[in-house]
């Protein structure tokens, strides 16, 4: 179905069109002054200049023809010139009903629909997931399952940090605590035993171990370079420890991101690409793309336009070393030539973009990336503390996410527990789970993607103000009062009346912009839009249930439709939070 803005849009473009100017000065937005008007028109400015008319003379012209049209209650004029237009109650209902019938609530599937990869999540092998890796994690999955509601095919890869340096540390580790074990031994086996000879929480001591050990001591810093120089070539015993490493690490990320309710349709990671990385060293060579600086293989991206100095993009470094740029690079290949994608997004922390820039640059001009595909880099701010610095623990170390998320959930428990004494203790976990989750992410998701944000414990986890609680709280609000509804047989209409209420109207045209909302926030690739729209609805409703006596309310046809009306709230608020992959609870 149409939205609603295209609707009213085309019936003012011809409106433009009769009056002998062209269509293109009646496109309509949404109101910007709510207290005036609902929608507004101002292309008469605009076009003033183009017929040089007065910008009244031309609105005074449309306005004659709009009046003709069965939608308006009331069209006006404000000076210079702006179309100020209000719908009637029963144009809203009607558009409302048709949002009510439709499972999408009015979300139309795209015509052209893309093939997308999403590379996020982007987790470490062998490190536990830190706070760092929160912001990639929800906003990919929330841009994934928008991608996916408008009808694109989206595939998300997590893209595992699986193939540098920190394997080889933690290869040279286990060296040397246990020298003997067959990985190490000169004489390659052709199986190596299918159990690994440590555990996840081993794997969580020895990396941060290694990674200190090499930082202090330099002899230990070059056996971990050339451990990942043996891996990356094809040691037997070095592959065959580092699978151990790989399944050991992924089975736990797997479960940890699964808690986020994060899911990945690919478990791929750096490694993958390493098969391509010889034949695409000789593409680059042969076609002249890359060339020998000072021992390392490089390509220039540097362009005559550039306002700050790109450095060349290093293919492969001196001693012959593949490194993050090297699999970014055959990764693009990879997926060109395994998926056919239309876009690549890629939501990574914002001080990657150079990285990016020169990544997306090599693979543009190399051929790599065809001109059909979108490269797009999706650079997120970082996850700051109350003291404006990157979030940490309290004596400075990087706080790991399941601890962060323990410490949400407590918070939120505390507040469960106090306001709901008749729930059992399995049941006060559950929702703290799902309320604290819905703190983090709603706080995190309603900031702009590219911008800092401090969190704030006590802010996130409030009931009121604009939280993931309070969006849950409301539509648990809606969902009691349908249940006691239905409990004392209340009939709920069919069909939802018109708003015989401010409030009610004013629930109606927001429910009425839901698509639009949609589509706007993949397009711009934002989550802010979605959460600001479902904290405004929920306002709205809230100001509604003060207004009203909902249950008792005796004229059976109002309260039918009201009813009906929740439940259309109801299901536009949860379809939000499975957009941005936020459970709701059934009580809280
Ligand atoms: N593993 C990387 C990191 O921790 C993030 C990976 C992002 N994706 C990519 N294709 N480079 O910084």
């Amino acid at each position: 179905m149409n939205k609603i803005v295209t609707i009213i849009s085309s019936i003012v473009e011809s409106a433009f069109v009769e009056c002998g100017y062209d269509s293109c000065y009646g496109n309509v937005t949404v109101s910007n002054r709510p207290d005036l008007c609902q929608y507004q028109c101002n292309g008469a400015m605009a076009a003033a200049k183009v017929y040089k008319k007065r910008p009244s003379e031309i609105a005074s012209e449309v306005i004659e023809k709009l009046k003709a049209s069965e939608i308006f209650s009331e069209v006006t004029i404000v000076n210079p010139g702006f179309i100020n237009m209000n719908l009637k109650d029963e144009f809203i209902s009607e558009y409302i009903n048709k949002i009510n019938s439709c499972h999408s609530y009015g979300v139309e599937i795209t015509d052209n629909p893309k093939k997308i990869i999403i590379d996020y999540g982007g987790a470490n092998i062998s490190k536990p997931l830190h706070v760092g890796h929160l912001r990639t994690a929800i906003i990919g999955e929330a841009l994934k399952r928008m991608g996916r509601f408008l009808g694109n095919e989206v595939i998300g890869d997590v893209h595992l940090g699986d193939w540098g340096l920190p394997m080889g540390m933690v290869i040279s580790e286990i060296k040397s605590r246990n020298p003997n074990l067959p990985y190490f031994s000169h004489k390659e086996l052709d199986e190596y035993s299918s159990k690994a000879p440590f555990t996840i929480s081993d794997l969580e001591e020895i990396y941060p171990t290694a990674s200190k050990k090499a930082k202090e001591d330099s002899v230990f810093m070059e056996e971990a370079k050339m451990a990942t120089f043996y891996l990356q070539n094809g040691k037997k015993g070095y592959l065959a420890l580092w699978r151990h490493i790989l399944k050991i690490s992924t089975e736990d990320l797997k479960k940890n991101y699964g808690k986020l309710n994060v899911e990945f349709d690919l478990w791929k990671g750096e490694s993958d690409c390493h098969k391509y990385i010889d034949k695409l060293t000789s593409y680059l060579k042969e076609h002249n793309y890359a060339y020998e600086s000072e021992g390392a293989l490089i390509i220039d991206v540097a362009e005559p336009e550039d306002k700050k100095p790109i450095p060349p993009f290093i293919l492969l470094k001196s001693d012959g070393a593949v490194l993050y740029s090297t699999t970014d690079l055959a990764t693009i290949y990879e997926r060109v030539m395994l998926y056919k994608p239309d876009l690549i997004m890629y939501v990574v922390d914002k001080r990657q973009s150079l990285h990016f820039e020169q990544v997306f640059r090599c693979a543009k001009k190399t051929g790599i990336a065809g001109e059909a595909l979108n490269l797009q880099f999706i650079g997120y701010g970082t996850m700051n503390g109350k003291d404006g610095k990157p979030f940490k623990t309290r004596d400075g170390g990087t706080m790991r996410l399941e601890e962060l998320i323990k410490q949400v959930q407590q918070k939120v428990k505390e507040k469960i527990t106090m306001n709901n004494s008749d729930l059992d203790m399995d049941e006060i976990e559950d929702i703290s789970r799902i309320v604290g989750l819905s703190s983090l992410k709603y706080g995190d998701l309603s900031n702009q993607i590219s911008k800092d944000y401090i969190f704030d414990i006590d802010k996130f986890t409030s009931f009121e103000g604009k939280t993931g609680p309070y969006i849950l709280y409301t539509i648990v609000r809606i969902k009691s009062i349908l249940r006691k509804a239905a409990e004392r047989k209340l009939p709920v209409s069919s069909s939802i009346g018109k708003p015989q209420s401010n409030t009610e109207r004013d629930i109606m045209l927001k429910l009425s912009l839901f698509s639009d909302i949609v589509e706007t926030s993949f397009e711009e690739k934002v989550t802010h839009k979605l959460c600001e729209y479902m904290f405004e609805l929920s306002n709205l409703f809230n100001k509604f249930y003060q207004e009203n006596k909902i249950l008792t309310e005796q004229n059976l046809e109002l309260q039918g439709s009201w009813l009906s009306l929740l439940s259309l709230i109801k299901g536009v608020l949860e379809t939000c939070c499975s957009l941005l992959a936020i459970e709701v609870p059934e009580r809280m």
